[in-house]
């Protein structure tokens, strides 16, 4: 079963998938010094997951005006990080969660090791390959570049919204600091992404950029809370990851503090202030449109 897309978003998220994993395919070939390394982190980032970031790495530089190829590399660094917030978030030290991606999770398929060094070797890559020269982009705006990445993933964003939701395991937040935690751990790596592809287009005007902030802050949220709610209502052949997780942690999400009727609504909400942000887009932000209702209507 798929998630519900139109013909358009059903066209651009392949186009941008394959895209992407021709990027990641070609980010690891050649020599590893590490076979078990090498293979770890194709196990990790190839073979698996929507590709949402990218998507948006994507959808963003399309919204500004920008030519696809100029992303790329963007692209591919989001989902090299995001593949290794998956790894380690599955660790037992972390969720001790043992399927991802349909596949077990590489700390079973291989052992905790090598799924530790396998992540920080996934998120180096990013890094380097978002340094990489690319011809439409001046060196000043790569340089931001690398700063939006590190900040997204690091202790303002990811890393700290990670290290929030450990601490937050049993208790039982209020409303703000729930949404301080989503915004971090899952809304930071999404707004990357969306200011990643608009800077990938020389042309960007400064209007454009805050407008996709907007937007970029509503569906990163959104997306975790849509997280939350496939967490209880999911099955986990679609998830393609563990149905209850949260719940046999005790989490704190949104389904266990507002309930999931309140969860879905709150979705919705976020789902339709997003499209406002992009009122004063062409129709090069369709993807982007289409993006906000696909991220709290998916199924998996
Ligand atoms: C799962 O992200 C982890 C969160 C931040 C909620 P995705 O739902 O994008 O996972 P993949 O990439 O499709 O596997
Ligand atoms: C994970 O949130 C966010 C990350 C930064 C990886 P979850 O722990 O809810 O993600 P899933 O449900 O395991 O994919
Ligand atoms: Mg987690
Ligand atoms: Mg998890
Ligand atoms: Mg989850």
């Amino acid at each position: 079963m798929n998630s519900p897309t139109s013909q358009l978003l059903d066209g651009f998220l392949v186009q941008c998938q394959q895209r992407v994993n021709q990027s990641l395919h070609r980010q690891l070939e050649g020599d590893f010094t590490s076979v078990i390394l090498r293979d770890a982190m194709a196990h990790a980032c190839l073979d698996g997951g929507k590709r949402i970031r990218p998507v948006l790495v994507y959808g963003s530089v399309q919204a500004v005006g920008g030519d696809l190829d100029w992303a790329d590399n963007a692209a591919c660094a989001v989902e090299l990080m995001h593949s290794y917030s998956l790894v380690h978030d599955d660790l037992p030290a972390m969720d001790d969660d043992d399927l991802r991606r349909g596949k077990p999770s590489l700390h079973k398929a291989f052992d905790e090791a090598t799924a530790i060094l396998a992540g920080d070797a996934l998120q180096s890559l990013a890094f380097q390959l978002l340094a990489e020269p690319v011809a439409a982009i001046n060196s000043d705006t790569q340089l931001k570049m690398v700063q939006i990445l590190a900040a997204g993933a690091g202790f303002a964003g990811m890393a700290g919204g990670q290290s929030l939701d450990c601490e937050a395991s049993g208790q039982q937040l209020d409303l703000t600091s729930l949404e301080t935690l989503h915004r971090s751990k899952t809304g930071a790596l999404i707004k990357a992404s969306v200011q990643l592809g608009a800077l990938c287009c020389p042309q960007l005007q400064d209007t454009e950029m805050i407008a996709l902030q907007d937007y970029a802050e509503i569906i990163g949220l959104a997306f975790q809370v849509q997280d939350d709610i496939l967490d209880v209502t999911g099955d986990t052949e679609t998830l393609g990851k563990p149905q209850g997780s949260d719940k046999e942690l005790d989490k704190a999400t949104y389904v266990s503090l507002l309930g999931l009727e309140a969860a879905r609504s709150k979705a919705a909400e976020l789902s339709d202030v997003a499209l406002e942000s992009l009122s004063s887009f062409p129709a090069s932000a369709d993807p982007l449109r289409e993006l906000a209702a696909y991220i709290v209507n998916r199924i998996n």
